[in-house]
């Protein structure tokens, strides 16, 4: 499979968002990565539903919900009617991660679990094979602009060999600091999706700085 460019809006300009969507909308990228926090888990609030409808209204691409919150479980129908395709939540803001995993299946969408940087692989080993795609985050969450952390190559490889062990079929998305340095390295490991932010939007083309990312 080519890999997915999924450009973070945490990035984008939010007074003038439709331009931000349309720019998306015309370029090469496949998904829009949308970061809900609700300064509880993360020490930053960014957006919610809203913001998740008007994107919705504007583009036919997949909208991959990254939950940065507490008790995910209590909103999974929300973003499902908020025009969600694949819902994310982290390992480590649920005490019953599969029954969130099922829940998130029954509602139609896609199921993703996010791994912080200190978060094991092998903490996944035993729900891998229903999970349609893993995150790893490169920096820690929260903020857009943040440096990569190396180790996340290493936690990439660990993590294609344990879906190949399990012979599943999930995918693997990288999020923070991606950028044109560490891009061919996370592909080269095994990833199949990159989240991008700050090296998308604040480019002088983002258009071109996605078809760039989608060519390596
Ligand atoms: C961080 C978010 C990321 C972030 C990525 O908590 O999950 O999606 O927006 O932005 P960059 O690419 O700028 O690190
Ligand atoms: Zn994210």
């Amino acid at each position: 499979m080519k890999h997915i460019i999924s450009p973070s809006f945490l990035s984008a300009n939010f007074g003038e968002l439709n331009k931000d969507i349309e720019l998306i909308n015309k370029s090469k990228a496949e998904w829009f990565h949308l970061d809900i926090m609700d300064g509880v888990f993360v020490p930053n609030i960014s957006f919610g539903m809203p913001i998740i409808k008007q994107i919705r209204n504007k583009t036919s691409k997949i909208l991959d919900v990254h939950l940065m919150i507490v008790e995910p479980q209590r909103y999974i129908k929300e973003f499902k009617d908020a025009g969600a395709d694949i819902l994310t939540v982290h390992y480590e803001a649920c005490n019953h991660l599969h029954r969130t995993v099922q829940t998130i299946k029954s509602e139609g969408m896609k199921a993703g679990v996010a791994l912080n940087p200190h978060s094991a692989v092998s903490l996944l080993e035993h729900i891998i094979s229903e999970l349609d795609m893993v995150l790893i985050m490169s920096v820690n969450p929260g903020f857009g602009g943040q440096s990569f952390i190396e180790e996340s190559y290493n936690k990439v490889k660990e993590l294609k060999a344990l879906i190949t062990r399990k012979q599943s079929n999930t995918l693997i998305e990288v999020d923070g600091g991606v950028n044109n340095t560490n891009a061919k390295q996370l592909l080269d490991a095994g990833v199949d999706i990159l989240v991008s932010g700050n090296y998308i939007f604040k480019s002088n083309n983002p258009v071109e700085t996605i078809a760039q990312l989608q060519s390596i």
